[in-house]
């Protein structure tokens, strides 16, 4: 295995996500011998930590306070803190002088990691300072992740991609979608591509719809403040939804490197039928969840405007028309408080063309594909064959093949975070969202996003309960075109 040498920035060192997610996804990098000798990392906020807080902070989040073989203790030894606030030119000097001291230190060759875990609203000026105050090496890379959200609308989103690219080329930029990082949707190129029976099945002629599920059964969380601003929409249809709509609708990319990726990924959603304002209705459904016996409503939850009109569930029908794509209805549907934790995709096939077995209750069924992303990694596909015995009936069965492992096993299952920061080590770009790609899903989202807010006085909120799977036109929606959800 190859040790990847970096110096890593985090900046937003003390938050949410760097505990919960960052760190330990880099000690498991650390566990694997990605990360051994030479590497550091600094973890910059504005409070005051010493070197020691912050490193118990490290050992506490990668759960493994006991620390049998001093393993978190060694791994937490590369990391240092710098109290930083991001508006202040001199604190970019000092922040420059522990990384030089640090890169010679660790020999790490000045490849350097800057990871923005903040409020979008302080990525311009960092990507600026970073610049001007020389953080960024000539001997090694320079690579930027940035977190989510990526803008608020498109106006935004170019902002700030104007702002990250004053600093740094498209190329240096990985922004992070999570569920890129989920096994099941990298496995959507696999299944479609490696397999010749998908490739030539994968169009118009014989799909009759795909339908995306990403529900949640969590409500808002501690997150209010952030979700009402921004609503199920932003939250996760411009985002990871797209993401995985432009996975199954893309053409073959030439190859399967990041550039061929992206330009077909480019294509899909340079594809997508942007809706006129009237037709925004037919084709989309917002909810807002009630309270439930036990659970309170979205406008109860802390942080939430008591009259907030901001969706917290979303029904969607997309096309992409492509040559081979058009005229296959994308369903789509996420929420929050809905009656499982599922994110899975279902490819529905149509039926043969002539049913020699005759009608009667003995129907056939569509053959359907599902892709199975969480919580389960999981792929089935709905067949119809003949029953065991003497008479002729069918029924429908699935071929399923389980990525399930032992329990003692699930730990070397990596996670998204995990596989994207190594991408990002390793200068792998195709799991990170394009500039083109943010360009196209955000002229996408405020088609919707527009029309939505000129009627806002026509919803009525709340208008579905906790633990259902949303308001009931989601299901209509499918219903007009003769059509149903999977799942
Ligand atoms: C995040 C959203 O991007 O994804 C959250 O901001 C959501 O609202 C989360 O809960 C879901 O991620 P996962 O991996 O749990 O499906």
């Amino acid at each position: 295995r190859k040790e990847e040498k970096a110096l890593i920035v985090i900046f937003g060192g003390t938050g949410d996500l760097a505990q919960r997610k960052l760190y330990p996804s880099l000690f498991n990098l650390y566990k694997r011998g990605f990360l051994k000798d030479n590497f550091a990392v600094i973890g910059t906020a504005r409070r005051p930590w010493s070197d020691d807080y912050y490193r118990e902070i490290i050992i506490n989040a990668v759960g493994d306070a006991e620390d049998i073989n001093g393993q978190a203790t060694d791994f937490a030894s590369h990391f240092y803190y710098q109290s930083h606030n991001v508006n202040d030119t001199e604190h970019y000097a000092t922040l420059k002088q522990l990384a030089d001291k640090l890169d010679d230190k660790y020999q790490i060759g000045g490849n350097r990691v800057f990871y923005l875990a903040m409020s979008p609203s302080f990525f311009g000026t960092i990507a600026a300072h970073l610049k001007s105050q020389n953080l960024k090496t000539t001997t090694g890379y320079n690579r930027v992740i940035v977190e989510k959200p990526f803008g608020h609308d498109y106006e935004s989103a170019m902002v700030l991609n104007e702002e990250i690219a004053q600093a740094f080329p498209e190329e240096e930029v990985y922004r992070i979608d999570h569920y890129l990082g989920k096994e099941m949707v990298q496995n959507i190129p696999a299944i479609r591509f490696g397999n010749n029976i998908f490739n030539a099945l994968w169009n118009n002629r014989y799909i009759s719809n795909i339908q995306v599920t990403l529900s949640e059964s969590l409500g808002v969380e501690e997150r209010g403040g952030y979700y009402d601003t921004a609503g199920a929409l932003r939250d996760m249809i411009q985002n990871h939804t797209l993401q995985i709509v432009s996975l199954l609708t893309m053409s073959a990319p030439v190859s399967f490197t990041d550039t061929d990726i992206r330009n077909a990924k480019i294509n899909a959603l340079k594809s997508l039928r942007v809706y006129k304002p009237e037709e925004v209705a037919q084709n989309f459904v917002r909810g807002q969840y009630g309270p439930g016996s036990d659970k309170p409503g979205y406008r109860q939850e802390d942080m939430v405007d008591a009259d907030s009109m901001t969706e917290t569930f979303v029904a969607g029908k997309l096309e992409v028309n492509t040559m081979d794509m058009a005229g296959v209805p994308i369903y789509v549907r996420t929420g929050k408080r809905m009656r499982e934790k599922a994110t899975r995709v279902d490819v529905v096939f149509k039926q043969v063309p002539n049913n020699v077995f005759g009608e009667g209750d003995n129907t056939l069924r569509h053959d359907v594909l599902h892709i199975m992303i969480d919580p389960e990694p999981k792929l089935s596909l709905q067949l119809n064959s003949k029953t065991i015995g003497h008479s002729y009936e069918y029924d429908t069965n699935s071929l399923n093949l389980n990525y399930s492992v032992p329990a003692e096993q699930r730990a070397n299952i990596p996670e998204a975070y995990e596989k994207l920061i190594l991408d990002v080590l390793q200068g792998k770009a195709s799991n990170f969202a394009s500039s083109k790609e943010l360009e196209y899903s955000w002229k996408f989202i405020d088609s919707v996003r527009q029309a939505w807010d000129k009627n806002i006085d026509d919803m009525i909120f709340p208008n579905y309960s906790c633990g259902s799977m949303g308001p009931k036109a989601a299901d209509a929606l499918l219903e007009k075109d003769g059509n149903h959800w999977e799942f």
